[in-house]
């Protein structure tokens, strides 16, 4: 199965990178980090529909599946990630047959935070948005950290998205 991370984060070497890094071993995906795409906030004007965005999209198209990859920052997803999940108004507005190409695949949610437990706010934007595209959700795998034990548990978590995700 063709599949790509698309990992939105405020720490370009961080603990969200180091567990997409083992997934990204672990399965042979493609990794697409935000921070190299120029994409802007939703405009209702459409004004940015010439920047990183639907190029993205289109990359995305070729994928099966889909990580979305992002810490829990404040019980939400990163800032990275959610100006991306706005833009995908896009493909509901001027670019709904490209949008179209995306039904039918399955995506899934690769985590790390703090807290033990990932909270069910952090998990159903991903769900809900997946039900309103129809693309098939699979879960999510979450890693805690807090120190060095924790951080050797990546592998383990890679494993289990791989196998339970994908
Ligand atoms: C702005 C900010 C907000 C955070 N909010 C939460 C939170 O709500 N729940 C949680 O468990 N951890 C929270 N954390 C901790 C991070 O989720 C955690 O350290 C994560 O592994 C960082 O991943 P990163 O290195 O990719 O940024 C927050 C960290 C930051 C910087």
């Amino acid at each position: 199965m063709k599949v790509a991370v698309v990992l939105g984060t405020s720490k370009q070497d961080g603990n969200t990178r180091k567990l997409v890094d083992e997934f990204v071993q672990l399965s042979g995906a493609t990794l697409l980090d935000l921070t190299d795409f120029d994409i802007s906030f939703y405009d209702y004007s459409h004004e940015n529909r010439d920047d990183h965005f639907i190029p993205l999209i289109k990359t995305l198209t070729d994928y099966e599946h889909i990580v979305f990859a992002s810490p829990v920052y404040w019980y939400s997803m990163s800032a990275q990630l959610k100006v991306f999940f706005d833009r995908l108004s896009d493909l509901l507005t001027i670019e709904k047959a490209l949008g179209r190409e995306l039904k039918g695949k399955s995506m899934s949610v690769l985590s790390t935070g703090y807290n033990q437990e990932v909270p069910s706010c952090f998990i159903e934007p991903f769900q809900l948005t997946a039900e309103y595209l129809h693309l098939t959700f699979k879960g999510c795998e979450y890693l805690a950290i807090r120190d060095n034990a924790d951080l050797a548990r990546l592998p383990v978590v890679a494993t289990k998205g791989l196998q339970n995700l994908c």
